[in-house]
């Protein structure tokens, strides 16, 4: 039989996730489907993921409007995973202003609200050529990162399955505009961040935050937009996730789909990727140690060019997946674009907007490596119930042990 490989890239047999859902529609939905039965669901995570995804300076009106909560309506009962599909429905509080335009009966053509110039970096024009629109309006309600919510919302639920394996995945911003913290990050300082109660620009570095912070303020001023780069980090992953058999079982492959799959990233980068393209290679590969009792089978590196994944496979250091973003499409200060109707050139179309998203990118990004980690673990452990899957992976940590 065929296999379909936009499905292989999620998982080679288990977990499975979608989103349905537009921006201004009455609720985003999203499906997970291969969660081991037994997993503890705490609604208070999924909702602070969900307000982490909301968060960081220079985000737009809609951040006031909207509070997202996660609403569970299967597939989780008295607090637990039951091996059913789960599916999540978040509600979009502006929905009451767009019934009428939104509706989905006929409703009445006069109210709808045409987006009647594409905006450049946006899907709008590609979107309307080909789904044959003659403007962007419903082009703009599915390519919106609105849509990134919903994968939160999984990513958080399997989060939740990842901590019963022991490992832990957080982000941070290392750069704005051309603001970018030097050096590295321990795994210490980015798990410190997620317990302030503001996230401004979730950088692990106070005065770099500030400079950041000032490249908003710029931007904000003149109308403008910044982009910038995030670092999502996954701690505690044991050597032997993902696989070099074939190409789309490669661990590095899944992680980048999955993190370019997110609205405005430009490039993925694995460990020191790019600097690493201009670097001998005694600067880059990490060598290798011993030290017994270690972590998994007790091997050591001096440091991790690698980001964690050698050959396509975890390697048991920490994995570090970086994401570069564009500035936001939408400027206050429009570019030009041209009518659909009349293709006389005008100033593309503002809708609100935010200036800077890089740290709700980042917490998007953190699901997307959530999901993909925990399909990994689950193409390597199995396990219909939380039982059983532990039961596999203590085995196999212990076959690590005893390497
Ligand atoms: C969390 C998040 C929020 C975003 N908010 C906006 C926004 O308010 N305005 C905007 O123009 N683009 C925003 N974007 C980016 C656009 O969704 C994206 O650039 C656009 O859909 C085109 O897709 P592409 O950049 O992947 O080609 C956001 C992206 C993310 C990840």
């Amino acid at each position: 039989m065929p296999v379909c490989q936009a499905y292989r890239v999620q998982s080679k047999t288990m977990l499975r996730y979608l989103t349905a859902g537009e921006s201004h529609g009455e609720a985003l939905v999203a499906f997970l489907s291969g969660m081991p039965a037994g997993v503890k669901v705490d609604q208070s995570f999924l909702d602070r993921e969900l307000w982490r995804r909301q968060q960081g300076y220079g985000r737009g009106g809609r951040m006031k409007i909207e509070r997202d909560t996660a609403h569970i309506l299967s597939g989780v009962r008295q607090g637990v995973t039951i091996g059913s599909p789960i599916a999540v429905l978040l509600e979009n509080k502006d929905w009451k202003n767009w019934q009428e335009s939104l509706s989905v009966e006929s409703g009445d053509p006069a109210k709808h609200k045409r987006v009647a110039s594409p905006r450049p970096g946006h899907a709008d024009l590609a979107g309307a050529l080909k789904y044959n629109f003659p403007e962007a309006r419903y082009v703009l309600e599915r390519a919106s990162a609105r849509e990134s919510a919903a994968r939160v919302a999984v990513g958080a639920l399997t989060k939740l399955f990842l901590r019963e394996l022991g490992i832990e995945v957080l982000s941070h911003v290392v750069s704005v505009g051309g603001s970018a913290i030097d050096g590295d990050i321990s795994w210490d300082q980015i798990a410190a961040l997620p317990e302030r109660s503001e996230v401004m620009l979730n950088c692990a570095h106070a005065e770099t935050e500030q400079r950041m912070k000032e490249e908003v303020d710029r931007a904000l001023k003149t109308g403008d937009s910044v982009g910038g780069m995030f670092e999502v980090v996954a701690h505690h992953v044991p050597p032997g996730l993902g696989t070099y058999a074939q190409w789309d079982e490669r661990l590095d492959a899944r992680l980048a789909a999955a993190v370019m799959s997110l609205q405005a990233v430009k490039a993925v980068e694995i460990g020191a990727g790019i600097a690493a393209a201009a670097s001998p290679g005694s600067a880059v590969h990490d060598e290798i140690g011993y030290e017994k009792p270690g972590a998994f089978a007790g091997f050591t590196r001096t440091r991790n060019n690698a980001g964690g994944i050698e050959g396509g496979v975890s390697n048991g250091e920490e994995i570090r997946v970086r994401g570069y973003l564009k500035p936001i499409s939408t400027l206050r200060r429009p570019l030009r674009s041209v009518d659909f109707a009349t293709r006389e050139p005008v100033k593309a179309a503002y809708e609100r907007s935010d200036v800077c998203v890089v740290p709700a990118a980042g917490v998007a990004a953190e699901a997307m490596v959530a999901l993909t980690l925990a399909g990994c673990a689950l193409d390597k452990f199995g396990g219909d119930s939380l039982g059983e899957t532990l039961r596999n992976f203590r085995g196999y940590m212990e076959q690590l042990r005893d390497y």
